[in-house]
């Protein structure tokens, strides 16, 4: 007989206030520096995984359309991770969107592989909570770990040593999303993808960075003085280390070669200070890509959401507030 497993999950991407750069060399894609992020709403993935007796090979399809050889590879390892754990060996086809730019450095790993962490996860059946799925999400991509968790939610590194078969590492919420009101200006830069995937970009910043030691050191200090910041309710300290961290992340990577900036990502950067000149406390923070995200607190977001828009090549800016976690949205367990 042929049985189909379906389930589609939701999940919204993060942006990391304390960033994490780099990996423990020994592989099962550990982070080498803790990381405290903030869940996004006003973005989101949306993914339906559906196996099925019928299909030959795993098919993922985004925006409706096959996806290229490499994140289809890193589909199909998810899913045969979820096979080997759920007994369940059938292929699957999924089905993901995004409502946002794909792979432009809009974190849309993060929100892509927890939605697909969630979804595949129910539609094999397995009893798993958030825990053990945010860790199977880390495997994919380590910041999408954090995205199974609303609001403020941290990561901590990886072990020195390479860790026990089954040993698990997930992020945890820290702080609900209404601790902070908190407005995330997600200030687009380009359409298209992003030139250096985040796994190279790390390997080569560790190889070739003369810096990496010190961005190793002084990470984790970031790390714990925005836990703080953020117990605290600190908003300027908040910003002021979230900018902190971004700088220094991307510095670290320049000096290896990388250039995730655009001339754009410099014009908004600079349109950030000139208005925190002004006494507006507004702060910025970059990912893998030329987009600047501006923190601001909710009262100030249409100013500045004026000022970016103002800013030549921004094309369009996404207002976000701190968002939920993962869900599911809908399951079939046994369709025809
Ligand atoms: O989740 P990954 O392995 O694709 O890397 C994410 C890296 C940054 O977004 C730049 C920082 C972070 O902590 O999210």
């Amino acid at each position: 007989m042929n049985r189909s497993h379906r389930a589609t999950a939701s999940a919204h991407p993060n942006i990391a206030l304390a960033k994490y750069w780099g990996k423990r060399d020994f592989g099962h894609n550990l982070p080498a520096v803790p990381s405290l992020s903030v869940t996004l709403d006003g973005m989101c993935t949306t993914t339906t995984v559906t196996f099925d007796d019928a299909l030959e090979h795993d098919e993922f399809l985004l925006a409706g359309a096959p996806a290229a050889d490499g994140p289809t590879g890193r589909v199909v390892t998810m899913l045969d991770r979820v096979r080997a754990a759920s007994g369940l060996r059938a292929r699957a086809r999924v089905e993901s969107a995004n409502d946002f730019p794909t792979a432009a450095g809009l974190a849309s790993s993060a929100s892509g592989f927890a939605a697909l962490a969630v979804a595949a996860v129910r539609a094999a059946g397995l009893d798993w909570g958030a825990e053990r799925t945010s860790d199977l999400a880390r495997r994919s991509s380590a910041s999408a770990a954090r995205s199974l968790f609303g609001g403020f939610v941290e990561l901590d590194a990886g072990p020195e040593h390479v860790p026990d078969e089954g040993a698990l590492l997930s992020a945890r919420p820290v702080f609900p999303a209404e601790h902070l009101p908190l407005a995330v200006l997600v200030c687009v830069a380009t359409e298209g993808a992003k030139a250096i995937g985040s796994t190279d970009g790390m390997r080569a910043t560790a190889t070739r960075s003369p810096y990496h030691a010190a961005w190793l050191a002084d990470a984790p200090r970031v790390f714990r003085a925005m836990k703080t910041a953020l117990d605290a309710r600190d908003f300027p300290a908040v910003g002021e280390l979230a900018e902190h961290s971004a700088l220094a992340m991307h510095a670290n990577a320049i000096a290896a070669g990388l250039v995730y900036w655009t001339g754009v990502t410099i014009d908004v950067l600079a349109a950030v200070r000139a208005l925190r000149a002004r006494g507006v406390p507004v702060y910025a923070t970059i990912d893998a890509g030329p987009h600047v995200k501006v923190l601001s607190r909710p009262e100030d977001a249409a100013l500045a959401g004026t000022w970016m828009r103002a800013v030549p090549g921004v094309l369009r800016v996404i207002e976000c507030a701190p968002g939920g976690g993962a869900r599911v949205l809908g399951d079939v367990a046994e369709a025809p």
